[in-house]
């Protein structure tokens, strides 16, 4: 059985998935469709939730693992170096970064990845800074190491999300924060962060001794029209304090395949993570999670173009039923993730009663604002990663309210 690549990318010429088509995800144990009741108290209402698309992944990705599957035997694979190369060359090709394969460790998961970076670049009672609203294991990876969770609100100005600098370099001053866990492009916000922005975040870093973990599992999901910066293809000096966590699995819908994949430049940080890992034993990936990476960089570009597309339209879709039929409640399109927050504060300042609209009256199951931390208050995050028409059937549904024009 011959693997999926060697090198190169290649650019098939495939029919384009019509994405339209409603995949049935439920009796799948499906964690978005069939764990509803087990999180909103209901299974019958509309899933717009937990980070995962409602579409097939790309046709060659499944073929792949098909081919590894009928090959019968799923003895320990080797994880072998050519197998990050299609990777590498995405990298270059799509983000101008350039990638050494020594730098690449593997992960099961981002999650597991950036918590290894807690229990190892800071030690308990330590400081570990993270910038809110964001994505809720930010909070409880720090806490749940007992590490003191220390928050550098963004600031908010017409739904668009900038730093705080001042704060961010006092706080990391006054709490002796060791580790910065970075979220690029910015889950739920859908910033992302410009080479500017990131070059003043990682001075005041270097400036203060502060390790930057950078959570890029979105760096794939750009909207058209804006461009992603890693925090590694800044200069050479922030090398030596940084780690980025990237992933296939919200790029190419496989998140539940558990492939994930950490970049360590400088040898002494990775050689102390790998140890870690090599610890708690938690950097093998499975057979098909290494089949399924190598051939989602190597194959999978026309399929994310013509999706990243799709939802593109789906946010301008939104954009305009809201300002049309409901302009109280606020949203910007982001520039990045298919996520959008939206602000309800004007007509639910408070969470619970938001909460309670959604899921009792208009039958949605969106994720609640306030668990991306207390600035999240009276927003809700919406997966616009699904066909045209379960967006219009859930924005239907939250239509409900007399008078909210
Ligand atoms: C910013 C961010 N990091 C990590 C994850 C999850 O990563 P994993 O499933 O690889 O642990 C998500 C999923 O929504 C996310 O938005």
């Amino acid at each position: 059985m011959k693997r999926a690549t060697k090198t190169g990318l290649v650019t098939h010429k495939e029919e384009k998935m019509n994405l339209d088509i409603m995949v049935n995800r439920r009796d799948t144990d499906c964690a978005k469709w069939d764990g509803l009741k087990g999180v909103y108290g209901r299974d019958d209402i509309l899933p717009l939730w937990i980070a995962d698309m409602d579409f097939k992944s790309d046709s060659k990705i499944i073929e792949a693992m098909i081919e590894r599957a009928n090959h019968g035997v799923f003895g320990y694979p080797l994880g072998s170096k050519e197998i990050f190369q299609p990777f590498i060359e995405w990298n270059i090709k799509r983000n101008r970064l350039h990638i050494d394969d020594n730098w690449i460790l593997t992960c099961p998961g981002v999650v597991t990845a950036f918590c290894l970076g807690v229990l190892l670049y800071t030690k308990e009672g330590e400081g570990v800074i993270i910038q809110t609203p964001v994505y809720p294991p930010f909070h409880a990876g720090v806490k749940n190491n007992n590490r003191v969770l220390i928050i550098n609100e963004l600031i908010e100005k017409e739904g668009y999300y900038t730093i705080d600098y001042e704060d961010f370099e006092k706080k990391i001053i006054d709490n002796n924060v060791k580790l910065f866990i970075l979220c690029n492009p910015h889950n739920p916000v859908g910033r992302v962060w410009n080479k500017e922005e990131l070059g003043k975040m990682a001075d005041i870093c270097l400036k203060h001794d502060v390790v930057i973990f950078s959570d890029e599992i979105h760096s794939d999901l750009i909207i058209p029209g804006n461009e992603f910066t890693s925090i590694l293809s800044l200069d050479e000096k922030y090398k030596a304090i940084t780690a980025v966590a990237m992933a296939p699995s919200k790029t190419f819908n496989i998140a539940g395949l558990s492939a994930s994949l950490v970049m360590i430049p400088d040898e002494d940080m990775r050689e102390k993570y790998k140890k870690i890992s090599e610890r708690v034993s938690v950097g093998e990936l499975t057979i098909f999670g290494y089949t399924a990476l190598e051939a989602s960089y190597k194959y999978g570009e026309a399929w994310l173009d013509n999706v990243m597309a799709y939802i593109d339209k789906n946010f301008d879709y939104m954009d305009s039923f809201i300002k049309e039929n409901m302009p109280i409640v606020k949203f910007r399109k982001p520039e990045g993730t298919y996520l959008g927050w939206l602000d309800f504060r004007d007509v639910f300042p408070k969470q619970k009663d938001l909460d309670d609209f959604l899921v009792n009256k208009a039958n949605v199951a969106l994720n609640s604002g306030r668990s991306f931390g207390k600035n999240g208050e009276g927003f809700a995050r919406i997966n616009l990663g699904c066909p045209r028409k379960t967006l219009v059937e859930a924005l239907d549904r939250m239509n409900v309210l007399q008078g909210w024009g």
